[in-house]
């Protein structure tokens, strides 16, 4: 069954302009950290990441190459099943490389934790993540999380790659959904 959000239920959390802003902060410093790397894979995690990695990219002064990997643990639910399920795996040999996994949202941590594994088995040369957003109040299993946009607190949020039943990936700000 799919559910219609109206723009009256969402109350904007972060604005187009923030998230630019602190995008360009999180670039530079990303830059900066693989100026020597011989080529920085950047790993999105679809589909949330989509306009993230997007705009990230697009400001990072490094030669990247960009793959994707498609894991859903949320389905239509608000709440984890816990449960990772590789959709779609990367192209890419990771295989001695610097990688840098891009997440829209760290929640329990749970599919992050599980990807990063994962990745280890590959034997990259190094293995970071850089998420938009995180709810440190939700986390159930530890993440080391290296580049973080915005810690927010416990609530349901959508807009700019993140979705409510598919519903506002497109927003370009992020928002908070007041359910009926
Ligand atoms: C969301 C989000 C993260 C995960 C975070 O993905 O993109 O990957 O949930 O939750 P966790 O920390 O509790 O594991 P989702 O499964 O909703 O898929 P999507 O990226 O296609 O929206």
């Amino acid at each position: 069954m799919s559910v219609l959000i109206s723009d009256e239920q969402i109350e904007i959390l972060i604005s187009e302009s923030e998230i630019k802003a602190r995008i360009n902060h999180l670039a530079k410093e990303i830059s900066d950290t693989y100026k020597k790397s011989d080529q920085l894979v950047v790993i999105g995690l679809l589909r949330g990441s989509f306009i993230f990695i997007a705009d990230l990219v697009r400001r990072l002064n490094l030669p990247v190459e960009v793959d994707f990997i498609t894991v859903s643990s949320y389905g239509n639910e608000m709440e984890s099943s816990r449960q990772v399920r590789i959709i779609k795996d990367l192209e890419t040999s990771i295989k001695n490389r610097d990688v840098l996994v891009v997440e829209d949202i760290i929640d329990t941590g749970h599919t992050l934790a599980q990807v990063l594994q994962i990745m280890q088995t590959r034997k990259p040369k190094s293995l970071s993540v850089c998420t938009l957003l995180n709810k440190p109040s939700r986390r159930e299993i530890e993440v080391t999380v290296r580049w973080t946009g915005f810690d927010i607190p416990d609530e349901f949020v959508i807009g700019y790659g993140i979705d409510y039943a598919q519903q506002g990936r497109n927003l370009p700000h992020i928002g908070f959904v007041h359910r009926p």
